[in-house]
Parts: C-alpha cells; structure tokens; sequence
C-alpha cells in the first residue's frame, strides 16, 4: 500500500496480534464494563492489545492523537488520530470463534485515510486506503474488490445481533430479511472484510462507536464498496451504518430500511 503510515499500521497489528494469541481459545476471565447495564465484556487480551498498540504509538509518533475502546482519547485535535479496537468482536472471541479481529484505523484531519483489520489466528490482514484495499497473507497478497450487481433478492447480508434488541429496527430488517436470499445476524468485522473480499454483499450494524468503523470505511471504500448511515450520511460518526458491494443494492436496500419510523441511530 502507499500511504506513509501503511507500514506503521501493519507493525501496530503485528504488536497486537502477538499480545492477543496467547490468551485465545484459553481459560480466560471475562469482565463487564457494564456502562449501558448490558453485557460488554472485556478481557485481558483487549486491553494487552490496545496496550501494545498505544506504546508504539507514542514512541514512534508522540505527536498523533489516539482514541481507543480500552483506554480512550488523548490529543484527539492532532492532525493524525489513530482509532483503535484492540478486538472488535470480544463475545466471539471469548466463545473461540473466528469473527472477531483488531480494528487500526488513522484519521487524517478527521477523515479516514487508513485502515486494517488483522485477523492473526488466521493470519490475514485487510488494509485499505480510499483507493485501494488489499488482503494480505503470510505467502500472498490479492487485491479486495466487492461483488457488484447483485439484486436485493439474490443478496447474501449479514446484520449485527445487536439489531435484535432494538424493535423497531428489527422489524425492518426482518422485512429485508424476507426480500433478500439470505440474512444472518452476528456479525462482527470479518463480515466487513467478506464483504470487501465479495463474499457478502451487504452489512449492517447498530450501536456502532468511532472505533467500530474508522478502519472498516477505507477497507470496504477501496474495494469498491459504499458505507455510510443508514441515511445515507458518512458513516463515521453513525450508529447504524450499511455496507455494500455497490450502489445500486445499496440504494435497494435503503428503501426499505428508512421507510418512516426508521432508527437512525
Ligand atoms: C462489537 C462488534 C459488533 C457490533 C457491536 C460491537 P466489541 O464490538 O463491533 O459487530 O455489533 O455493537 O459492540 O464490543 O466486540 O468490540
Ligand atoms: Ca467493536
Ligand atoms: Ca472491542
């Protein structure tokens, strides 16, 4: 990838991934941090993790801001900010499965610029740029390009679970559910890199905080991909984002999603 910071953000998910892989699939203690009453679970390889990745921050750009789930903000005015979820999908990850990764995404003036989802069990990498995105692996490298033209009926369309405890939202999905081949609940980011990777042609998740999204946007934009709100809007600072392989199922599937009533948040 060319953006100067490329390279950085690979070592960042190198420190991440080795603080990560010792305590997966082992007896571990589970935490809530409980802030909404739900369960939120957080463990000591979350925070290994974000731990890793703020260090090398510090030492090598001390002039970078950060915002991190673990650990929080800190210059978040800098004119680079990285965004960090040490594990972006802790329920998997504390159950074995395989759907959860290391989120590093890198704000330039407020805009997303760079971002990467490592996957180490797996040991695969997803960086993108606005441009371009590209999966990476221990002995290959292909380039991310979405499915494209792929009718609502025809489409494969993951949805986070958290869709599940909002009523109202649930509804319309499950009415999407109905118009489209097929649609599964649970998903964390790899649904974001299958659908880079043009296995899945449409995501859509809830209950999203900066560090859910800041590096998925330039994975799934640099393969071709449309993510915003589910208004349509940057997709940033949304909640409720929807991912797809191209415009025209995207536009498909915000008609039924916003009919009046819709939750944007
Ligand atoms: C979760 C994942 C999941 C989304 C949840 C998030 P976490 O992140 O991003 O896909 O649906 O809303 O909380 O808590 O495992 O980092
Ligand atoms: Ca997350
Ligand atoms: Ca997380």
């Amino acid at each position: 990838m060319s953006h100067q910071f490329a390279a950085f953000a690979s070592r960042l998910a190198d420190a991440a991934g080795k603080a990560i892989l010792p305590y997966y699939r082992q007896p571990l203690q589970v935490d809530s941090k409980g802030r909404t009453g739900v369960f939120d679970p957080v463990t000591v390889a979350d925070r290994a993790a974000e731990a890793a990745i703020r260090e090398l921050i510090e030492r090598c750009w001390p002039n970078h801001g950060i915002i991190g789930e673990e650990y929080g903000t800190i210059r978040a005015d800098a004119a680079y900010v990285w965004v960090i979820d040490p594990i972006d999908g802790t329920r998997a990850f504390m159950s074995g499965i395989l759907s959860w990764g290391t989120l590093i995404g890198l704000l330039h003036h407020g805009e997303p610029v760079l971002g990467v989802l490592d996957q180490p069990v797996l040991a695969e990498r997803f960086i993108g740029e606005m441009t371009g995105a590209v999966r990476r692996g221990p002995h290959s490298e292909a380039r991310l390009k979405t499915r494209r033209g792929v009718a609502l009926a025809d489409a494969t369309i993951w949805a986070s679970s958290t869709i599940t405890t909002k009523p109202e939202l649930f509804a319309r999905v499950q009415r999407l559910a109905g118009q489209a081949r097929m649609l599964r609940y649970g998903s964390d980011c790899m649904a974001m890199a299958m659908l880079a990777e043009g296995h899945i042609d449409a995501v859509i998740e809830t209950g999203l905080e900066i560090y859910d999204i800041a590096a998925q946007i330039p994975i799934v934009t640099g393969a071709g991909g449309i993510i915003t709100a589910l208004d349509g809007s940057t997709a940033l600072h949304a909640g409720s984002i929807l991912a797809t392989g191209d415009r025209r199922l995207h536009q498909a599937i915000r008609r039924v999603m916003n009919e009046p009533g819709a939750h944007s948040r």
